[in-house]
């Protein structure tokens, strides 16, 4: 409970629970049509129409309307929201329960299903990815050059800067995108496409309501703009990860109605059609079934067309078992901290000295103490969050006010301290934040601290009567060697909904990211903020694979992943292994293979490709129904007549394994794509309370993409061995003298 409420604070996100959009739909259909809701109706496909034809994607309107029930005949027009032609075989309607229970009963229809709505979920982080100017990967893809990336989000301001087309060719001649913006301030080279896919805003073109999109499209994709930054902080050349990359935007969520189940199938299925590259999706509904996900249904037609998709992981940490987009033909991207921070220091009367990071830093801000106060010693909740209105009893005039995360957004307690006259704010954390100290743009002088600097100070304010307390303001400051470090909210593995896969399978930046937004904090153009989400870190990796693509144009979505997940770092910039919020070293479950690398990740040596085939015995194995699978592969599959495999022997760069007290045995066939001649030894760091054995231990490749197949075993040992921990964590490394090829393994005890 604490956990959501603080990410709605922390983090930027829509929150809409199904509940109260039906209202606010209510609200705004009266009469007659108060009952109807937008459906997503699943229907089997007729492989052949009346005259033995196939049917073309242009008859499937028609043939999905002669589903629809007689009585709403007339009104079909107004009632149809969506034709899907790519992603699933089926539409979106607005329907009464009745007439949705009516057509459920067709032949025909899989399934009706009243939509849902999802969650969302940022000039430094080149350099701090080693992302440099004629270089490595920078240099080999072009900036990027020729690639398209499509990210479905909140909409996006075309005239930002980081939208610049200059320099940018035209894109290649295969987009078939549209823009929807018109006037002056509309599509150019750089922003190719932008559609508002949410049928009730039509007619508007795709213009942002939070900022997020702008935001996410810019960190995948946005232009090099010098000098920018906030309130001078965090300042330099803002660039996205592949500055020579096309964006293609698709509207999915407003303030409204969030984010729609059936415009978010919507902008996929359009997308498809329209010849991006890489999709990138910082939205989620948690674990779900892959057959009742749509982004997992979208992303399998996408795979299906070469498309990459890199999705979020979710902002539900630091808990086990809390992502979304656990498809394994999806990237799913946790969050971790860059190495800069934008430093201040809380100072205590009693001289202690405590680290936090802070946004608005006026250089006019004194440093003398002032009077210390915490508004929620009293028991009263609303005033320990300092929400709007709390602090009318309290005397904070000239004083420096505790306030707690969480509740509320962090700027709005600011406005509620300047409100009752409070000089400035200390923003203290729950155990859960850790050392996180995800910050955001204050109206006030602030800074935010972690939980054991918060609970110094709420110790300090216990112990003394004249508590006393100023800010120093540091400004920006790079080479945290602890960096990167996962922030607590980044929601950890393992997949609920298929534990046989390891994710999630990387992290990026993600925390006090830069990069474009809506308008100016500081009323200043070009107008950046900095925030913090998985939302931040997705973008990330779309542009990285964008990079990949332009530099391997050959390779399939599965080789991108598979070459950013086998070259990830383990190692933080200090050299020791990456840790957590707490400060103790990350489990597997938190970083998956690891912090991206986008240069080695240029060069793996060799992949795990899987054929978007691959995945149906897979399907099968997670025993999903015919019908079910049907759904998300868009043809009759039998499972009856296929080689069904464990989840765990799906060819993925990286190992699940649930282990009761047999030994179990996979393969993995890898692809040589780098020297022809390369030999490559088998290295195991072996997780405790089992054994490993590969076979075989070195293996000689004579050709470029030749394959070869291996084989593990995983062999459990007597229960003593494994103390009383649940889980183990290790790897199975392929080195040669230029690569080192590392697949991580996860090990949970049955
Ligand atoms: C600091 O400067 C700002 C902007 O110029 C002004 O609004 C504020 O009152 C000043 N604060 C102090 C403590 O002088
Ligand atoms: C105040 O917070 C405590 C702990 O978070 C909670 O148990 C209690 O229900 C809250 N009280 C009110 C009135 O919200
Ligand atoms: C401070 O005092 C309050 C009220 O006595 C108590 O609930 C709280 O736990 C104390 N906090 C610390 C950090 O000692
Ligand atoms: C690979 O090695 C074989 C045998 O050693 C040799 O015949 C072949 O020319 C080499 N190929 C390349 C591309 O170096
Ligand atoms: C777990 O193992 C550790 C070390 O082996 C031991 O100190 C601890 O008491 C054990 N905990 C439980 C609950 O058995």
């Amino acid at each position: 409970m604490e956990k959501t409420i603080l990410l709605i604070a922390l983090v930027f996100m829509l929150t809409c629970n199904p509940t109260s959009m039906a209202e606010e739909f209510i609200e705004e259909n009266k009469g007659h049509q108060s009952e109807l809701r937008t459906y997503i109706v699943h229907v089997s496909r007729p492989e052949r129409n009346n005259n033995g034809v196939s049917l073309q994607s242009e008859e499937l309107h028609g043939w999905y309307q002669t589903l629809m029930p007689q009585t709403i005949a007339t009104s079909i027009q107004d009632r149809m929201v969506f034709s899907y032609r790519n992603v699933v075989s089926g539409f979106a309607v607005r329907l009464t329960p009745e007439e949705a229970k009516a057509l459920e009963e067709k032949e025909e229809v899989v399934s009706a299903r009243p939509e849902r709505t999802l969650t969302l979920h940022t000039t430094h982080t080149p350099s701090f990815l080693g992302l440099r100017q004629g270089q490595g990967l920078w240099k080999d893809s072009n900036l990027g050059r020729g690639v398209i990336i499509g990210v479905i989000d909140t909409g996006i301001f075309p005239y930002h800067p980081s939208f610049n087309d200059e320099g940018m060719p035209p894109p290649p001649t295969k987009w078939k995108g549209h823009c929807e913006f018109t006037g002056q301030r509309t599509c150019n080279n750089k922003l190719v496409g932008a559609r508002n896919l949410l049928k009730e805003a039509l007619e508007e073109p795709p213009f942002e309501n939070f900022f997020h999109g702008t935001h996410t499209a810019a960190e995948a994709a946005g232009a090099f703009v010098e000098d920018a930054g906030v309130f001078g902080n965090a300042k330099g050349t803002a660039a996205g990860m592949a500055p020579g990359a096309h964006v293609a935007m698709y509207k999915v969520c407003n303030d409204k109605v969030g984010c729609t189940e059936s415009a978010i199938l919507a902008a996929m299925d359009i997308a498809i059609e329209d010849g991006v590259d890489v999709l990138s999706l910082s939205l989620g509904l948690g674990s779900l079934p892959f057959f009742d996900d749509p982004i997992a249904i979208g992303a399998f037609s996408a795979i299906q067309s070469g498309i990459f998709v890199s999705c979020s992981a979710a902002n539900s940490g630091p808990e086990y078992g809390t992502l979304s987009n656990e498809a394994p033909w999806i990237l799913t991207v946790g969050a971790s901290t860059i190495d800069r921070k934008i430093a201040a220091l809380a100072k205590l009367g009693n001289g202690a000295k405590y680290q936090g990071e802070t946004l608005f830093q006026p250089s006019n801000f004194s440093s003398e103490l002032l009077p210390l106060v915490y508004p929620g010693l009293n028991g009263n909740n609303e005033s320990a969050f300092c929400t709007p209105g709390s602090l009318d009893n309290f005397d904070v005039k000239g004083k420096v006010v505790v306030c707690d995360l969480g509740k509320i957004s962090s700027v709005l307690k600011g406005q509620e301290v300047l409100r009752a006259g409070g000089a400035a704010v200390i923003l203290t954390s729950p155990e859960i934040v850790g050392y996180s100290t995800p910050t955001t743009a204050y109206p006030l002088p602030a800074v935010q601290v972690g939980f054991g600097a918060s609970f110094a100070i709420k110790s300090y304010i216990n112990s003394s009567s004249t508590a006393q307390a100023t800010i120093l303001f540091e400004g920006t400051i790079i080479g945290d060697s602890l960096a990167p470090e996962v922030v607590f909210f980044s929601s950890r593995g393992p997949s609920q909904e298929s534990p046989g896969i390891l994710k999630p399978d990387i992290i990026g930046p993600g925390v006090n990211i830069l990069a474009a937004w809506g308008v100016s904090v500081d009323n200043k153009v070009p107008s950046y903020n900095v925030v913090s989400g998985t939302s931040m870190s997705c973008p990330h990796l779309s542009g990285i694979a964008a990079l990949l693509k332009s530099a391997h144009p050959d390779w399939s979505p599965a080789a991108i992943k598979s070459a950013i997940m086998t070259t990830a770092d383990t190692k933080n910039l200090g050299g020791l292994p990456i840790v957590d919020q707490r400060h103790l070293n990350a489990d597997i479950f938190a970083t998956g293979a690891g912090h991206i690398n986008p240069n080695r990740a240029n060069d793996p040596g060799l992949v795990y490709d899987i054929h978007p085939d691959d995945y149906i015995p897979y399907l099968c194995g997670l025993s999903y129904t015919d019908r079910e699978i049907g759904i998300l592969v868009q043809r009759k599959v039998v499972c009856a007549n296929v080689k069904v495999i464990a989840e765990a022997q799906l060819n993925y760069p990286s190992f699940s394994i649930i282990l009761g007290t047999t030994s179990q045995y996979y393969t993995r066939t890898l692809t040589n794509v780098g020297p022809a001649n390369s030999t490559y030894s088998v290295d195991i760091d072996v997780p405790f309370g089992l054994g490993v054995s590969v076979n075989p231990s070195q293996i000689r490749f004579s050709e470029l993409n030749q394959k070869v197949t291996y084989s593990v075993e995983f062999i459990p040992q007597v229960r003593e061995n494994r103390g009383n921990h649940s889980f183990a964590q290790g790897a199975l490394t392929w080195i040669s003298q230029k690569h080192t090829v590392r697949t991580p393994i996860s090990v949970i005890f049955k």
